[in-house]
Parts: C-alpha cells; structure tokens; sequence
C-alpha cells in the first residue's frame, strides 16, 4: 500500500524515518484484521494512526465508533460498551444498543484503554477473542464481528505490574503494537507541520499569512515540546494571532517561547505561555487563579471587618511544589507553609475548596473535562463523578 496515499488521506503530515516506521506498520497491518494497540505520549497522533488504519481496511466503508475508556463513568460503562435490557436499570425502559454492537462490521477504537476497570476488561477479552458479549441484564450473549484498536499513553505493563490491568489482556492486544515517536524524536517534521497549521488556521480564519523565517523553524526545532503535536498546533496558531499576520521571526520565537515569564511578573493575572510543559503552565494559570481569588476574598473580609485592608497581609502562602510553581511571578512568603490564611480557617471545607477548584477549571478550559482532569491531577471518571456530585452540570456554561 502507498504510504503517501496514506497520509494524504489521514492528513499525517512527515518524511522524518520515525513516522515512515509509523506508516509503514500502518500500510501492513491496515489490511489485516487483526486488533492493534497504538502508544504514544500525549498529542503524538494516536488519534489519527486508528483513523488512518480504519481508513485503509476492508472495513473503511463501516463505522469506526471511538470509545473513550477514561471518560465514562464506572457505573454505566459496560452498558455503553455491551448495550443493556430493557429493566436491566430501574430508568432502562428500552432495550439499547451498546458501541460494540453499532460498531457490527467495523472497528472500535477504544481510547485510554489503560483506564478501563478491572471487570470489564474480563468482558474485553471475551468480546477480543470470540466476538461475544453479553449486554446487561440479558441472559443470552451476542455475536458482533469488529475490529479492534486501542490507545494509550500509559505504560501497560506497568498497570499489569500494580495490578490495574489484566495481563491475559495486555498479551492479546500487545502482538501488534504501534509507538507513535514524540515530536523530539523526529524533529525533521517540524518545517512541514508549522507550514500546515499554520495554513489550514490561516485559510479557515481569514488571516495574511507571511510565513516563518527558515531561522525562527530552526529555533523551534530546539524546543522540547512535552505536548508534542498538539503543543506545537497550539503554538503555531497562538503566535501567528499573537503577531498579527507578521512574518514570523526567531525572535517572535523566542519571546512567545520563553521571554514570557518576564511580562507575567508585571502582571500575573494574564494568562501566558511559558517556556515549559504545557501542564506545568496550565497548572501554574489554574494556580494563579486560585491565588487571585483568595486575594479577592481576603480583600472582601478585611474591608467588611476593618473597613480598610493591609496589602501586605496578602501575600497568600502557597504548598511546597505549587510554591515553586509560582515564583518569581507572586511574592511568596517562602518560610510559611499555608494556602489558607488564618480567618478563613472555619469558613471553609475541602469540599469548598474542591469545587471551587473544579468549577473555576472546567470554565477556564472551556469545559474541556479531559484537560481539566489533567491539570488537576485527577482520572476524567473521578472529574465525572465529581461533576455530578457537585451538581456542576448545570451551573457551568461557556
Ligand atoms: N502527523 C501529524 N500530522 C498532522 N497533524 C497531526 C499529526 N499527528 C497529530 N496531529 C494533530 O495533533 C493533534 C493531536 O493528535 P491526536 O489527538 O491524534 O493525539 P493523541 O496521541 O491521541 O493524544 P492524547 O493521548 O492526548 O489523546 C490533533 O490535532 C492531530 O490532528
Ligand atoms: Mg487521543
């Protein structure tokens, strides 16, 4: 099979070995109809080899249903995956068609499949291995004929090893395994994928593009890119609106890479790009917010009690590691140890706390639960959990 026909039509832009690799397994195993596990940090375009290996199956004019593991609750996720009676719940009123079945002579690409719970990886296995599964509440088991691919970024093995994930699982989906290489492995790619982003966001917005200067390419050569694909996206698009459809030069570069820090002294509340992993930035914004508010309620306080406020006082603390985040940019008190200021000691919870948390994150990603999840260090099916159990649902709008 012709690897360009491949990413013309999957849009997987590169000429570096590494992804040729990528493509060249994809072109072999495409055809085959055999389950495949696809690794890879986060952003490396996992997405796009399951899309790629649909696409150039025998299936392809079938559906291929995405199912992402991490994000359904533990509760409900193997009536999603295997369909559920009608009476299987007390609201279950129908009988109901679960992703395996609606994806009958397809593929099933299920994503995160590190995050999928104990038992139902028993019931994966099943349906992996026969084709059959049995849909809640029924007493008789079902055939359906897909192909599977799954994804990760975590270390299976490693999971096997805590035991979070089974191990007769692990084998069965490890035979074919596809590593999509970070971005730092295969820098060469750069050039071509700035020049499509910054096309395709140009074209779709209306903006003159000018293009990068061949130096000011090679500078981003040099950047780690934790984020990988998706953080050189993001950055692409940020400087060329940034930069108002100027050519692109190292030192525009440089100063939407790292000189940032400088300006977010001047004024931390604006959110900024930061010459490190997008998680440490986003969990530094999040950081700051938070700050920020306290700083709002220990104004409001103090100026209902005193009728005045002390400016110095409000040097908010912040935990070890958080600290570290935020220096230089907030002055913080280095020899204490609280968050929390002493008066707001019996007014709060950790359930306030962690809602506030919660809620203020979801509206700042938009309501992007996964990078919410993320940036606050929890799984997407606690974010869930506690979305419900909160009620946050219907109070937060973007
Ligand atoms: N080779 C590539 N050429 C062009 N765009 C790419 C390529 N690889 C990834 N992308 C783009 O980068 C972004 C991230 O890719 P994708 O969602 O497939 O990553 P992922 O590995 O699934 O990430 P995660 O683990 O966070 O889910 C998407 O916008 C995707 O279109
Ligand atoms: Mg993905």
């Amino acid at each position: 099979m012709n690897i360009e026909r491949i990413q013309k039509a999957s849009g997987m832009v590169g000429r570096s070995d590494a992804i040729h690799k990528v493509l060249d397994m994809v072109a072999q195993v495409a055809p085959v109809d055999i389950s495949v596990l696809v690794t890879g940090e986060s952003g490396t375009g996992k997405e796009l080899v399951a899309k790629a290996l649909h696409q150039n199956s025998k299936r392809a004019q079938n559906p291929l249903v995405t199912v992402n593991c991490g994000a359904i609750p533990e509760g409900i996720i193997e009536s999603e995956l295997f369909g559920h009676k009608k009476g299987a719940y007390t609201d279950a009123r129908g009988d109901r068609k679960g992703y395996f079945e609606s994806a009958n002579k397809g593929t099933i690409f299920l994503d995160e499949i590190g995050e999928t719970p104990l038992e139902t990886q028993v019931k994966l296995l099943r349906v992996l291995e026969s084709g059959e599964f049995t849909p809640v509440g029924a007493s008789t088991s079902k055939k359906t004929d897909v192909r599977v691919v799954a994804a990760t970024n975590k270390d299976l093995s490693e999971l096997v090893e805590n035991g979070k994930f089974r191990q007769d699982l692990f084998y069965r989906l490890k035979t074919v395994t596809i590593e999509v290489p970070a971005l730092r492995h295969r820098v060469e790619d750069i050039s071509l994928l700035v020049e499509r982003f910054a096309l395709e966001f140009t074209r779709s917005n209306d903006i003159v593009y000018r293009g990068f200067i061949p130096e000011a390419i090679r500078t981003m050569k040099t950047n780690p890119w934790k984020g990988n694909i998706r953080e050189l996206k993001n950055f692409v698009e940020s400087i060329i609106v940034l930069e108002k459809g100027e050519r692109i030069t190292v030192e525009m570069v440089e100063r939407n890479l790292g000189n940032i820090k400088k300006e977010s002294t001047q004024n931390p509340a604006l959110p900024m790009l930061m010459n490190q992993p997008p998680e440490a930035a986003e969990r530094e914004l999040i950081l700051r917010q938070l700050f920020l508010l306290r700083q709002d309620v220990e104004f409001l306080k103090q100026f209902a009690t005193q009728g005045s406020v002390v400016t110095d006082q409000m040097n908010v603390p912040i935990i070890g590691q958080e600290a570290n985040a935020l220096t230089p940019s907030l002055h913080i008190d280095s020899e204490s140890e609280y968050f929390i200021q002493n008066n707001s000691i019996g007014d709060m919870s950790l359930e306030d706390l962690e809602r506030e948390a919660i809620e203020r994150t979801l509206k700042f990603f938009r309501n992007n639960r996964r990078a919410t999840a993320k940036s606050l260090g929890m799984s997407e099916r606690t974010l869930y959990r506690k979305i419900d159990q909160y009620g946050l649902e219907r109070k937060i709008k973007v």
